[in-house]
């Protein structure tokens, strides 16, 4: 198939985005970028195409999808309570990175919940994304736009690498701004839970509704339970290289890598994926990536995929990877770093 790209950078370029629009009204797949990360979408009503998202992807069936909307009210017809702590984080934090999981409506199917009788729905504040939806009219499913398991798109190269030639149409507008996919957060629990932590932090929500709880499967490597979100349960994120994640310390840290480093078998290409502060600590490796500075940790969440990403283009072997505190979008940096390394973590240097 072939893909058509449209680069969009007005909001106000109503030609190209009802060009966009009708194409998911007629229940093709069109890929577009959000504040987080790109997203495969198909409208969410229309079983057939919502179908064609878990082909492109190669998405297990058993992994719900999110419903993208343009306006707050498009909620009441697809849940059947909005429950308090769920309208306070609706007027705060919509639109934004932030994923709510209600008690789903008859209109909405079991291909979009895997058969759940709850529905995830966020409504992003990237412009183009929000023009788009508002034109479509129709709420639009739409996971991440990369292969499953694979890290997923923030940038055009990226969404090409896993999608050309898959879809009929991709919206480019250049880099995404958050990097790492929303937070989930669900609000039919009391207090509410975070499924997958992202964009919008702990401490932001507890701000607004007071105490929220966190699934512990999406923060410990060692934690065997079933996460909530089945999207959790799956090696993610992952280059094609193997991963070690390190904590503690940053000098003991740069000390036990560039001691693994040196001991890497001959002829296996080695990345340290590392901070700015502490980039020059480091030795030996074919490959160092400054995943950006600890002062500034939504750079490192902007530039978290890419750096994973650069790795498989580098045809990287072996990963070594600075770890970060649980505190903020660490958090969900932190996530999305023991997803991509199968949970293999070196703590306490
Ligand atoms: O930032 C984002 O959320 C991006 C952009 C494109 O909006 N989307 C995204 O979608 O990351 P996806 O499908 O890659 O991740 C959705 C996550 C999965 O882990 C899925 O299991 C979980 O949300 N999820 C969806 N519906 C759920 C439900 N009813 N209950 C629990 N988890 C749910
Ligand atoms: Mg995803």
């Amino acid at each position: 198939m072939e893909t058509k790209v449209l680069h969009i950078t007005d909001e106000k370029d109503k030609a190209q985005i009802e060009e966009a629009a009708r194409l998911l009204q007629e229940g093709e797949l069109v890929i577009f970028p959000t504040e987080t990360v790109y997203g495969l979408g198909a409208d969410g009503l229309n079983e057939a195409a919502v179908d064609k998202i878990f082909q492109a992807k190669g998405r297990p069936k058993d992994n719900p999808l999110i419903l993208h909307i343009a306006d707050p009210e498009q909620v009441l017809d697809l849940v059947k309570v909005i429950p308090p702590k769920g309208k306070d984080c609706m007027d705060v934090f919509w639109p934004g990175p932030l994923t709510l999981i209600f008690e789903r409506s008859e209109k909405v199917s079991d291909s979009i919940t895997a058969g759940a009788d709850t529905v995830a729905i966020r409504m992003p504040s990237h412009p183009i994304a929000h023009a788009l939806l508002k034109a479509a009219a129709i709420p639009v499913a739409a996971p991440s736009a990369n292969t499953s398991g694979r890290p997923s798109p923030t940038r055009l190269s990226h969404v090409l690498e896993d999608m050309d030639g898959k879809v009929p149409m991709i919206v480019d507008s250049g880099d995404t701004n958050v990097g790492i996919e929303s937070t989930v957060l669900d609000v039919t629990v009391d207090p509410p839970m975070i499924y997958r932590p992202g964009g919008v932090t702990k401490e932001d929500l507890e701000a607004i509704i007071g105490e929220v709880a966190i699934d512990e499967t999406t923060i410990d490597a060692d934690n065997d339970a079933v996460p909530k979100s089945p999207g959790q349960k799956y090696r993610h994120y992952a280059p094609k290289g193997d991963g070690t994640l390190f904590a503690g310390d940053l000098k003991n840290i740069a000390k036990e890598i560039n001691r693994r480093v040196a001991e890497a078998e001959p002829g296996k290409k080695t990345a340290v994926l590392c901070t700015t502060e502490t980039k020059d600590l480091y030795e030996g490796m074919d490959l160092l990536v400054d995943m950006g500075s600890r002062e500034h940790l939504e750079d490192v969440a902007h530039n978290l995929f890419d750096s994973l990403r650069r790795c498989d283009e580098e045809g990287v072997d072996v990963l070594f990877v600075e770890g970060f505190d649980f505190i903020g979008i660490g958090v969900g940096i932190m996530n999305r770093l023991l997803k991509a390394c199968g949970g293999k973590v070196v703590l306490g240097l």
